[in-house]
């Protein structure tokens, strides 16, 4: 049967309503009544819109979604989703409702102003109803639609949301109200874009969370109370309160408190994150807002009586995504740790991969995305996730070939200056389908996106490269955002580290990448196109950045991680390399030098060039900088910078200083990988051949990690007694595995069926325990 485009007799509708750059206006209600007067067969609903839509059938919500139809960049494509209403239908009068949110359309986007992309919300929708008779009929928004506003006297993303409950117009979404002194919906503008079906994972309320302390803080002007959920968290507050009409409750959110005990909110920049709520006096009152989330931990609510019953809780939101994975061992603070960077990805991804839930930001940073994705992917089912992203991604690439920073691109562009996110960033393009390959053997995702990564290539190629060296000063005067954050060097954000460095070394990493990539797609041109390339770059690379000798122009962290990493060294100065990284870690006395690009290679590149005991001696580190300083010091996500919160120094600059931010949580993949030792393999990806390389060390006396995959869970547990390695191995059906002992143990490797497997190995004689540290890994070396 032919399909009928869903909006054949739909047109886009908004209201009178309308805020300006700065001014937040009411969210405008909508209705719609219509009669059915046949028997239904079924009947569905399509409903998108520019901006955010709730939406009602006889008053019944049709769906638990929040913040549908989602985020994209709205000049280019918008969702629409389906929902079967057969049973939300009756004979005689129904009534459609629909509340529309600014939502990153028109409210306020990054840290610029308002109105990014149009300057209201406006909506489509069409209801199709099948009669028994196989009559079909249909029912879409038009000039037959009214308006009005209600209780909703403010709603933004960023700023929060203002509720009056005294204005909301009762029944409103049912057919007994008179809405005669409503005005005539408005016809908008036909957007030229995309309507394309929802790819989803929704965003849903994913968890809820009690407050575990209340505090008074009667030193405020205004005395109020701070209740603490115990957890940093993106979502909102659902309250119940009974008070007298025209009370106002007014509510502020922060990560964190000052150390007079009062709400720090100096790092949401121009985000106000308040919402407000006045009361309608009728019994016992419950309100969630509907088009706002907050990155918090801490909710500070003014206007509270004694006599008042009140209640409040967490809502937990984020992308509907399955936790697959587990991972934990016998150290307790990397199950913090581990923990932490499961509650950053839930805190940051909804609709798209963001950097941070709090400030005046909550963009879709590439770099970041990245960095993070492979261990999002232990962590939880995030296929659908970045399929959808990926699609943000190409959208956000120029007729040119370069990519902007972040996707989806922001419509108006004196946010962020309109250009190629850089070195790190915009290899999003590449890395991410890659990603998808290996995790779910997706490579739909490669040949989808391949024509773009050859833009991409092209573009580096052409414009931003010099002799292969990408990022150099006469091409390329800004460079990128370089190893970011890392305290490495210079001091400044971008860390000591050169940009050309970074930049090339990416390159050499991309080319890598697209030789691997055209090689799975079968095209053998352009795999020995891009092998050929990554020689030249290397070459290159060593021209400038190597001295004879194996030493790093630059002696940063990074500098020696990512030309290790990326291979880009000959083979009789990688010792030399090894041994400099190592000494500038003990120059730092075990300590972090590394930013955003540098930090997800340093422990794989430690590992494996032997230095298993100073990778474990990083993770394990509990002081400054460290991942396990800010678990020590009370956190409960990620920190956007290892030195976001110190006791010499207190907070970072208020300009940049987010609590829940993933990056650094790319350690996660190290911990699954090598601390639990459960990994793919990159020539039979999605775990069709499990790798099992439990790699004891550091303080450790046991890890586990399983991982859901598509074959089933494929798990390993390792236990270390008396120099005995016991591991218990899972081999899902329909997968095969290969166990691979660690260095220093009577062991061969040793293919697996699927199954239960029992390995009890020992260690030589030569590596127990007992011998000290470094003598220990010399002896690993020797014998492995
Ligand atoms: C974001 C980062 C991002 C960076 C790029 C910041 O504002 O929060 O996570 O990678 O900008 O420079």
């Amino acid at each position: 049967m032919k399909s009928i485009p869903p909006f054949s007799e739909a047109a886009w509708i908004c209201s009178d309503v309308i805020g300006s750059r700065r001014t937040v206006p009411p969210a405008p209600y909508f209705r719609n009544a219509f009669t059915i007067c046949k028997e239904v067969q079924s009947a569905r609903l399509c409903i998108t819109a520019l901006g955010l839509y709730e939406c009602t059938v006889n008053g019944c919500l049709l769906t638990d979604a929040v913040f549908t139809p989602g985020w994209t960049d709205y000049t280019k494509r918008c969702y629409y989703q389906s929902h079967v209403i057969t049973d939300a239908l009756r004979s005689g009068e129904n009534v459609i409702g629909v509340i529309l949110g600014d939502g990153w359309y028109s409210g306020h986007l990054g840290w610029g102003e308002r109105q990014a992309y149009g300057d209201r919300p406006q909506f489509l929708a069409e209801i199709e109803v099948t009669y028994r008779d196989g009559s079909v009929e249909r029912f879409g928004t038009g000039e037959n639609w009214k308006t009005t506003v209600g209780a909703i006297l403010e709603n933004d993303i960023q700023m929060g949301e203002t509720y009056d409950a005294r204005l909301e117009p009762l029944g409103w979404e049912r057919s007994d109200y008179d809405d005669t002194v409503w005005t005539v919906a408005k016809l908008a503008p036909v957007p030229d874009i995309l309507v394309e079906p929802a790819p989803g994972p929704n965003v849903r309320r994913m968890g809820i969370l009690p407050s575990i302390k209340v505090t008074d803080l009667i030193e405020r002007i205004f005395p109020s109370k701070l209740y603490d959920f115990g957890q940093n968290f993106c979502g909102r507050v659902r309250i119940r309160i009974q008070a007298s009409a025209g009370t106002t409750l007014t509510l502020c959110f922060g990560e964190m408190t000052n150390p007079d005990g009062t709400l720090y909110t100096e790092n949401l920049r121009g985000a106000r994150c308040t919402d407000r709520y006045t009361c309608s006096g009728d019994g016992i009152e419950e309100w969630e807002p509907r088009f706002t989330f907050h990155g918090f931990r801490y909710a500070e609510v003014t206007g509270l009586k004694p006599e008042h019953f009140f209640e409040i809780e967490g809502v937990v939101l984020h992308a509907d995504m399955k936790v697959t994975g587990h991972f934990a061992c016998s150290n307790p603070l990397l199950n913090q740790l581990q923990h932490n960077i499961v509650w950053s990805q839930k805190g940051n991804f909804l609709e798209v991969p963001m950097d941070c839930p709090q400030r005046d930001e909550r963009l879709g940073w590439t770099g970041d995305a990245q960095i993070f994705m492979a261990t999002a992917a232990f962590n939880m089912d995030v296929s659908g996730f970045f399929r959808k992203w990926m699609t943000d991604l190409r959208d956000a690439q120029a007729s040119s070939g370069w990519v902007f920073c972040v996707a989806p691109r922001l419509g108006r562009t004196d946010i962020i200056p309109e250009r190629d996110g850089g070195p790190a960033y915009s290899d999003a393009i590449i890395i991410c389908p890659w990603q998808l390959y290996l995790w779910y053997g997706d490579a739909n995702a490669l040949a989808e996106n391949y024509a773009a990564m050859g833009r991409y290539m092209g573009y580096i190629e052409a414009e931003r490269s010099v002799e292969y060296i990408r990022g150099h000063a006469s091409v390329d005067e800004w460079g990128g955002y370089g190893d970011w954050l890392a305290l490495d060097g210079s001091g400044k954000v971008e860390g000591g580290t050169p940009k050309d460095l970074v930049g090339t070394a990416t390159y050499a990493q991309l080319a890598t990448l697209m030789a691997k990539i055209a090689g799975v797609l079968g095209n053998e041109d352009d795999r020995a196109k891009y092998a050929e390339l990554f020689q030249n770059i290397a070459a290159a690379f060593q021209k400038r950045f190597v001295t004879s000798e194996g030493l790093m122009a630059s002696g940063t962290q990074t500098s020696y991680t990512l030309a290790l990493q990326h291979d880009l060294l000959p083979e009789d100065l990688r010792t030399t390399a090894v041994e400099e990284l190592v000494k500038n870690i003990q120059g730092k006395e075990f300590h972090l030098g590394t930013g955003f690009v540098g930090t997800p290679h340093l422990l794989p590149v430690l590992e494996k060039y032997g230095r298993l005991d100073v990778a474990y001696r990083l993770l394990e580190q509990e002081t400054f900088p460290s991942w396990l300083f800010p678990v020590k010091n009370g956190a409960t996500t990620i920190w956007e910078r290892w030195d976001g919160w110190t006791p010499d120094k207190g907070m970072q600059t208020k300009w940049m200083n987010s609590f829940n931010h993933y990056a650094y949580g790319a350690v996660g993949a190290w911990m699954y990988g090598t601390v639990a030792g459960l990994s793919l393999d990159e020539k039979d990806p999605a775990f069709a051949h499990v790798i099992f390389k439990p790699r004891p060390g550091g303080t450790l006396d046991w890890a586990e990690a399983s991982l859901e995959t598509k074959y089933g869970v494929a798990a390993i547990r390792w236990d270390i007694k008396d120099d005995a390695l016991t591991c218990r191995l899972t081999v899902p059906e329909g997968s095969q595995a290969t166990f691979q002992p660690p260095a220093g143990f009577f062991a061969e490797t040793q293919t697996l069926e699927a199954g239960e497997h029992t390995i009890t190995i020992s260690r030589h004689e030569r590596t127990k325990r007992s011998a000290p540290a470094r003598q220990f890994t010399e002896e690993l070396e020797a014998v492995s």
